[in-house]
């Protein structure tokens, strides 16, 4: 299991000190300290209400309604999710070629930042409505109740997503992350809440899960819903089953290179059809405990989710696990200070450095790879009105196109935009990048050779897949564009 070189609460200090890069930064001494163990009060088994598992834990109930209050604005350069007096950005109005990219279903139509774990099923429910045209699958992640409901196996997965809401208590249809998703009410010890998807899923890559340490869980209770997955379909495009990817990974090494390989090679993962090259495609979500777990910095020395997203606070003269779950940087680095002595604001430019490059690389290769869409249109264009289009380069085009888009999709939708684990995220991007480039040139030659006279700069005509989006009919926000913060270098 993991290499635990944190040791929490250990008396022994297992790394005396840590440079930062360049810097001189010293380690401050490396055991985060530990949450005072209170009395457990048992609650009853399947209560799932929050305010009654908050009258035993008063403090932690408290913490955690705050994940339904906006955050400080101005302290997160790339996460502005919901901050005080803000509008919540979405992913397509700061990156416009994934509107591109995305147009042919609802992810092309509304993609909003993240924002608190207390909504998250009011979110759902207020995007645009084709985004939940999956079914009962799209409450896996979203209600405490979908252990229960997936008992009822495959017909909870295709069934209308509104019937299956209807299966949850009233007074619950909105509820977001609670606490029996990560507890276990007997001894609120942490637990595991999704065996049928996380659990499966672990088994696939090998791990014993009586061997699981209390800092693997510390990360596995966030990796049961910030992970990849894929919406298994039947011959009728009905969902028939919730699936991680993971397939040839192993603890520690699941690769995007494995991810893909599964996404490509299994039909049913074709969620949708892209409509500039009329592909049908799979699409990667959220893969943050995938780019973390695969050997990053933090993940070899032994650091949990938690460290970082629920650091040791003070409640009174309590010492508690804040339950306000939220980015770091909103939090004044409290949760870094736990292991590095630098000042808060020292740490902060150590993250925006490394996302500014990460994005820059996210941005450009983005673009990439829209343009090869946009040649994938050109040569479908001109194979319908009769031109032979080489179907070998046309082939191989299509082949590392794909190879390009899912590494542009994993990268821009993992949420630490490069911070989790800054060497592999920039691995991806270059390659994607490389297969981008790659492809270009095929559709090139295979267009040329076709009698099709290819422009050097190719329109993009962003405007038509950036407005009127969806049900909502959304437009433009130019003003939340993220450009290049490396332009020009
Ligand atoms: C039951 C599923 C689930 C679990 C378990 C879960 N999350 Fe989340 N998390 C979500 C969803 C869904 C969102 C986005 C909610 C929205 O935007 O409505 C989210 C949002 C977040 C955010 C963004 C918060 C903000 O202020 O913008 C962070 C950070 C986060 N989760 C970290 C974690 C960590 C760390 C853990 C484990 C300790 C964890 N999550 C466990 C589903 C989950
Ligand atoms: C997203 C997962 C998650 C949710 C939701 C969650 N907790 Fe926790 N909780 C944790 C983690 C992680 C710890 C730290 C466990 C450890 O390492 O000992 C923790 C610790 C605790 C502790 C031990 C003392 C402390 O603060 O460290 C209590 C009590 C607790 N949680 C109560 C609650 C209550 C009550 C709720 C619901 C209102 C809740 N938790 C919701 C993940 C969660
Ligand atoms: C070493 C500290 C660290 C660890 C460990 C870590 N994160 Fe993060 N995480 C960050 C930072 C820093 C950001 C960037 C926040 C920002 O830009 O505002 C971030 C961003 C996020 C976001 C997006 C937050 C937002 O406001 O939208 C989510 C979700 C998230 N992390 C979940 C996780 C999960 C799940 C794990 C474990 C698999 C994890 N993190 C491990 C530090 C960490
Ligand atoms: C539980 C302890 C712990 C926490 C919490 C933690 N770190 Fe670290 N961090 C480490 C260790 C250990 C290393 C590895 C040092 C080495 O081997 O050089 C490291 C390395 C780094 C590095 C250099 C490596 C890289 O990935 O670029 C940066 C930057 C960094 N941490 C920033 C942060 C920030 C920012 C936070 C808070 C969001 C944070 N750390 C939270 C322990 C921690």
């Amino acid at each position: 299991m993991q290499k635990n070189v944190m040791k929490k609460g250990a008396a022994v200090v297992l790394v005396a000190a840590v440079t930062l890069g360049a810097g001189m930064a010293m380690f401050a001494g490396c055991a985060p300290e530990k949450a005072e163990r209170v009395k457990t009060v048992q609650i009853e088994d399947g209560v799932v209400d929050p305010a009654q598992w908050g009258k035993a834990y008063p403090a932690e109930y408290e913490l955690w309604k705050k994940t339904g209050e906006p955050t400080p604005a101005g302290k997160s350069k790339y996460k502005r999710g919901y901050d005080v007096g803000q509008e919540r950005p979405d992913k397509l109005d700061e990156y416009p070629f994934l509107a591109l990219l995305y147009n042919g279903w609802a992810m092309g139509s509304e993609y909003s930042e993240p924002r608190g774990h207390l909504f998250m099923l009011k979110d759902q429910q207020a995007v645009d409505p084709g985004r939940y045209k999956a079914g009962g699958s799209c409450l896996t992640c979203k209600t405490p109740y979908a252990p229960k409901l997936s008992k009822a196996g495959v017909a909870y997965f295709g069934k209308p997503y509104p019937e299956v809401l209807n299966q949850i208590p009233q007074e619950h249809q909105q509820l977001g992350v609670s606490c029996v998703d990560c507890h276990n009410n007997r001894d609120m010890s942490l637990r595991v809440s999704r065996d049928f998807t996380l659990g499966k899923a672990l088994e696939k890559i090998g791990v014993d899960s009586s061997k699981l340490t209390q800092q693997d869980m510390r990360t596995l209770v966030c990796a049961q819903c910030h992970v990849t997955y894929s919406i298994l379909k039947d011959g009728q495009m009905h969902s028939t089953d919730v699936m991680f990817p993971w397939d040839g990974g192993k603890w520690g090494k699941i690769t995007i290179e494995n991810i893909i390989a599964k996404l490509r090679s299994n039909a049913p993962s074709g969620e949708w059809t892209q409509s500039v090259t009329g592909f049908k495609l799979a699409f990667i979500r959220h893969p943050e405990f995938e780019l973390f777990s695969n050997n990053s910095v933090h993940w070899q020395a032994g650091v949990a989710c938690s460290d970082c997203h629920m650091p040791y606070t003070k409640v009174g003269t309590k010492k508690v696990s804040d339950h306000r779950v939220t980015s770091p940087l909103k939090n004044e680095m409290k949760a870094c200070q736990q292991c590095h002595a630098e000042s808060p604001e020292w740490l902060r430019q150590q993250v925006f450095a490394i996302q500014d490059r990460t994005m820059s690389a996210y941005i450009r290769s983005g673009y990439a790879t829209a343009t090869v869409a946009k040649l994938f249109e050109m040569a479908n264009k001109a194979n319908a009105s009769g031109k032979k289009v080489d179907q070998v380069l046309y082939n191989q085009a299509r082949s590392d196109y794909e190879e390009a888009f899912y590494r542009v999709v994993f990268i821009g939708a993992e949420n630490s935009s490069g911070f989790h684990n800054p060497s592999e995220s920039l691995r991806i991007l270059n390659d994607a990048s490389m297969h981008a480039g790659k492809a270009e040139g095929l559709l090139r030659q295979a267009l040329t050779k076709a009698g099709v006279n290819v422009p050097v700069q190719i329109d993009l005509e962003l405007p038509k897949y950036l407005n009127n989006r969806g049900a909502k009919k959304l437009m433009f926000k130019a003003s939340d564009e993220i450009k290049d913060p490396l332009a020009g270098k």
